[in-house]
């Protein structure tokens, strides 16, 4: 455990940082994946020093950390140990992390009860905290004369007539040159650029086959990162090695991948409701709010005059409320008749593994190597055990 960990979070090569920087992202995967990740015991029975988020699955740990630093404005290291590069979360000599622990507690007392009156929403470190260390509680002057008290982004909602869900859907669909020129593009080679936390672009480049074939090649100032996946089995080489995938690196690959999809939302599903309009940008869209199961929600923003889908953000639900997770899409364009998003953006709470993928060129059935998803000869299996948050299911 200490080995992972130090993977994960000490950082040291880059190359491990640009596997972090790919496997971090919390996004969707297939139907599968959606129940609980295997062995989600909870958090006390997989971490040392665990006191107010006991009976939490030990896979939201990771997340709800984000989160909380997310929230503060704040890394790891403002409430954790880190003795030369070494990770001691279990610590408690911080004086922040004492404090956070009466935090949490607070806010589940803040809470309880209290949903009526929140309206169903709840209180999170970031209600107070709003990206800062110290929330601010005396209002600032001059006070605006338009404030309304109305959040910014929130729906007009006026009496006007929202269409169905299924109607945003469709129009969707038609949108981008319908369901039957969609499903036509079987193959797809992907060139542009991966642009990381860091801001520099890398080359980049993605070979997709249907139904479940990728590779992705990144080209990093000190090497080549190479990673596939066929079906359930995956593999990755980087200057150090190379070697298989774990599963949830898989499931994290799998739904970073998903994000390029040709069809992002294929149909309406029965819970979909169009929840108001909304601006994103420049544009106004419709909001389509999409209750998948008991711990994730999604939202969905369709553009009101093109139709296309802008924005998906998936809501897990934490003990400390829900965690975003978000892809935007952009700069659609033509390729064989279909509309692609040229842009895909991929954010979350987890700062350091936001990332966009920025095409210039995409080539759509165009007679593809097969073998090029296949393991290389010496490819070994994963020495240290898999790390345990999996991204939520973004199911369609
Ligand atoms: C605002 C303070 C704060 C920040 C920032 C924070 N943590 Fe924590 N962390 C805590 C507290 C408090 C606990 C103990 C929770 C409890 O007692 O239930 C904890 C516990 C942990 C544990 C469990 C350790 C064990 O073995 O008991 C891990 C792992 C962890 N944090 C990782 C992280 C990571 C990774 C980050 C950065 C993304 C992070 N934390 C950021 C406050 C923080
Ligand atoms: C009801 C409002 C409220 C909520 C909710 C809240 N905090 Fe705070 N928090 C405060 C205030 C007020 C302070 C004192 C700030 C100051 O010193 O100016 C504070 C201080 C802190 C500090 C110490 C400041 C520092 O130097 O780092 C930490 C750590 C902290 N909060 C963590 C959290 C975490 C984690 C959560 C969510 C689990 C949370 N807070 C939720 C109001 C809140």
């Amino acid at each position: 455990m200490r080995k992972e960990r130090r993977t994960l979070f000490g950082l040291t090569g880059i190359a491990l940082a640009l596997l972090f920087l790919f496997f971090t992202t919390n996004w969707k995967t297939s139907a599968q994946q959606q129940q609980q990740p295997q062995g989600d015991v909870p958090a006390e029975q997989r971490y040392k020093n665990i006191q107010v988020l006991k009976g939490m699955p030990q896979s939201q740990v990771i997340p709800v950390m984000q989160f909380m630093a997310s929230s503060l404005g704040v890394n790891c290291a403002h409430c954790h140990v880190n003795n030369n590069g070494n990770w001691e979360f279990e610590k408690d000599d911080k004086p922040t992390k004492q404090t956070a622990r009466r935090m949490i507690q607070m806010t589940f007392d803040i809470n309880k009860g209290n949903r009526d009156i929140f309206r169903g929403a709840n209180v999170s470190c970031f209600t107070c905290h709003r990206g800062s260390t110290e929330p601010v509680n005396i209002p600032l002057l001059p006070v605006p004369p338009e404030s309304t008290g109305a959040r910014p982004g929130a729906a007009a909602a006026t009496a006007e007539t929202l269409p169905t869900a299924a109607q945003v859907v469709d129009k969707y669909l038609q949108s981008i040159g319908g369901r039957a020129a969609a499903e036509r593009i079987k193959t797809r080679v992907m060139k542009g650029s991966l642009i990381g936390a860091d801001g520099k672009p890398m080359p980049f480049e993605v070979h997709l086959q249907a139904p479940d074939k990728a590779l992705t090649i990144i080209t990093a100032p000190q090497g080549t990162v190479t990673q596939a996946f066929v079906g359930t089995k995956g593999w990755m080489k980087n200057p150090r090695e190379t070697r298989e995938l774990r599963p949830n690196e898989i499931a994290r690959f799998r739904s970073t991948m998903q994000t390029l999809d040709v069809v992002q939302v294929t149909e309406a599903a029965a819970s979909m409701k169009v929840a108001g309009r909304e601006k994103i940008g420049d544009r106004e869209a419709y909001v389509v709010v999409w209750p998948v199961d008991d711990r994730h929600t999604q939202k969905l923003y369709f553009d009101m005059q093109t139709g296309l889908l802008l924005r998906a953000v998936t809501y897990t639900q934490s003990v400390l409320g829900p965690i975003p997770s978000q892809v935007d899409f952009e700069d659609y364009r033509d390729v064989e008749g279909v509309k692609l998003p040229f842009t895909v953006r991929m954010s979350s709470v987890d700062a350091r593994s936001d990332s966009t993928r920025k095409f210039t060129e995409i080539k759509a059935n165009v007679p593809a190597d097969d073998t090029q998803f296949n393991p290389p000869a010496a490819t070994a299996a994963p020495a240290a055990p898999s790390p345990s948050s999996t991204p939520p299911p973004r199911p369609r």
